[in-house]
């Protein structure tokens, strides 16, 4: 056997389970549920994938999946084009697979990402029959030692009836040590986390497997999918320039530090580009503890801004990719990857009191916010741990562009078409045009900030029509029921919100 593949299997008598993709692939049967690896396009595994989408052309079948969050190098992709998923969990984020599930023929449970692991332990969903992860080495003692991402695999491997390990050549082994694998025990039976600051090491450096339960071991030699992050626009530069100046008004008041509190940044081009905006600000020695951690954490580390990250999963584009994994050792003391449970986990975030910024879609002139859904229908992508985060946060904030699809839609709605944070959980919502602030304050008080702060300007003269209306209505939190889902109705029909009139005084 090849020396170098020996030292990255510890223990000897694993060696000899070595076997290809396909025979690994052969023994998922139709109707078994999959916990896979991978979280956000990082660390997920890839060959039994491609070998069972390969094997279903022969012998059609089915499987449920789970995994920590969406998968990249195409695997949800091609899996959802073979039409092999029954039911997917807990978050996806491709073009094809969306569409399946909003087609009807893909199941997909939209889950908390800290509630998965919940859910798998305590056996509410069904069995996992083979838990595939990705590692980059199985130590002496047979830890799995794995790549870019945590997510659910520690919960996964535990549970599962037989665990398959790819072992990938390509992902640097220098990972090995910037994991922390804590188990949180049964509930009803367990301590509290024992973690009170984001770089404090509370359990192994890998996942701990009765290693009888490894049937197999796949080499693979693939780095994870780059990241499709879009640089800062005029938008997102605006929206971060709101959001500093807010965070300088809470440092101003005493309520915040000059180093702030520890961040989460939500996934996609906004929250990425929001974490841009404070390489640029005053703010330093920054903490982050959050889910994802994309290329702007690692110029924020590289500039000083930023002294140590928390995360689940590293994603980065391509060239980030090449310099951050040939310099791994800079990042040592700097970094730390752990179980989505935990890095999502509501006891920390409450007790860590984090500045939390996620996307919405869109929000409404109260407060409510909808990050998944397209016109209350159409999955986009999930809540991912959005809401982990918002509910339980010192400070939630949510930044969206105030418009979309060249203004034929409001990211400001009357009322949203679906929700995942309520009212109650949303402190700020950021647009490109400022922010509305809306801690300590009544519906009817918020309705005029949000209009008047955050909406585009053309869109601002039909809210306030449609608030004036409401408040003719009374109630705790006015609305025209019968004209709540109007906007939307309108956009359906005509393929704008904006009503006749409206367009007419902005053409003025
Ligand atoms: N109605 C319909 N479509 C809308 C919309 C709205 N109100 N607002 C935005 N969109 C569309 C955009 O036009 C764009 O479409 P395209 O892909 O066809 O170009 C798409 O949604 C993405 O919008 P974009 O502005 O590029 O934002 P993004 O890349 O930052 O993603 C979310 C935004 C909300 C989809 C993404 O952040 C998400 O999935 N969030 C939920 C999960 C989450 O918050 N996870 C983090 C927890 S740690």
């Amino acid at each position: 056997m090849d020396k170098q593949i020996s030292e990255l299997i510890g223990d000897s008598r694993l060696r000899s389970r070595i076997v290809t993709a396909e025979t690994a692939a052969s023994w998922i049967k139709d109707g078994m549920t999959l916990g896979l690896s991978g979280f956000t396009r990082a660390g997920d595994a890839k060959a039994v994938p491609f070998a069972l989408i390969e094997k279903a052309k022969q012998q059609p079948l089915k499987v449920n999946v789970y995994t920590g969050a969406s998968l990249g190098s195409d695997v949800d992709k091609m899996m959802a084009e073979a039409g092999i998923i029954n039911k997917r969990l807990p978050f996806q984020a491709d073009s094809v697979m969306r569409k399946k599930i909003n087609q009807g023929e893909i199941l997909f449970i939209d889950q908390h990402l800290s509630h998965t692991a919940e859910l798998v332990r305590s056996d509410v969903l069904n069995p996992i029959d083979f838990a595939i992860v990705e590692a980059v080495s199985i130590t002496e003692d047979g830890m799995i030692i794995p790549s870019t991402s945590v997510g659910n695999s520690s919960i996964f491997v535990k549970k599962a009836r037989h665990v398959i390990v790819e072992l990938n050549t390509a992902q640097p082994k220098e990972l090995k040590g910037l994991h922390d694998i804590y188990e949180v025990g049964k509930q009803g039976k367990r301590e509290p986390i024992p973690l009170t600051k984001v770089d404090d090491r509370i359990g192994t450096i890998g996942i701990s497997v009765d290693e009888d339960k490894i049937i197999g071991i796949v080499l693979t030699n693939q780095l994870d999918s780059p990241s499709t992050i879009v640089p800062p626009d005029a938008e997102t530069a605006a929206i971060a320039n709101h959001l500093i100046n807010f965070l300088r008004k809470e440092v101003a008041a005493g309520r915040l530090s000059e180093n702030l509190a520890p961040i989460q940044a939500g996934i996609g081009s906004v929250a990425n580009a929001v974490l841009y905006g404070l390489l640029d600000s005053e703010f330093s020695n920054l903490e982050v503890y959050s889910e994802v951690l994309q290329d702007a954490m690692f110029d924020l580390i590289d500039a000083g801004k930023v002294r140590f990250a928390s995360g689940c999963s590293i994603t980065l584009s391509q060239n980030k990719m090449k310099q951050v994994y040939s310099n791994l050792d800079a990042y040592r003391d700097k970094l730390i990857l752990r179980p989505q449970e935990i890095s999502n986990h509501p006891e920390i975030v409450r007790r860590l009191g984090l500045i939390s910024i996620n996307t919405a879609l869109e929000a409404d002139i109260y407060g409510n916010v909808n990050s998944t859904h397209v016109r209350g229908t159409n999955m986009m992508n999930g809540i991912g741990g959005s809401g982990d985060f918002a509910r339980n946060a010192r400070l939630t904030i949510f930044v969206t562009k105030s418009i979309a699809k060249n203004g034929a839609i409001s990211s400001i709605v009357p009322f949203v078409s679906h929700v995942d944070h309520t009212e109650h959980d949303v402190d700020v919502i950021i647009t490109e045009y400022g922010y509305a602030d809306l801690r300590g304050l009544a519906p009817i008080e918020r309705a005029p900030l949000i209009i008047e702060n955050c909406a585009h300007p053309d869109y601002r003269p039909q809210l306030r029509e449609y608030f004036k209306e409401a408040l003719k209505r009374g109630g705790q939190t006015p609305h025209v029921l019968e004209k709540a889902f109007s906007w939307h109705i309108h956009y359906e029909k005509y393929g704008t919100m904006m009503e006749p009139k409206y367009q007419l005084q902005t053409q003025q």
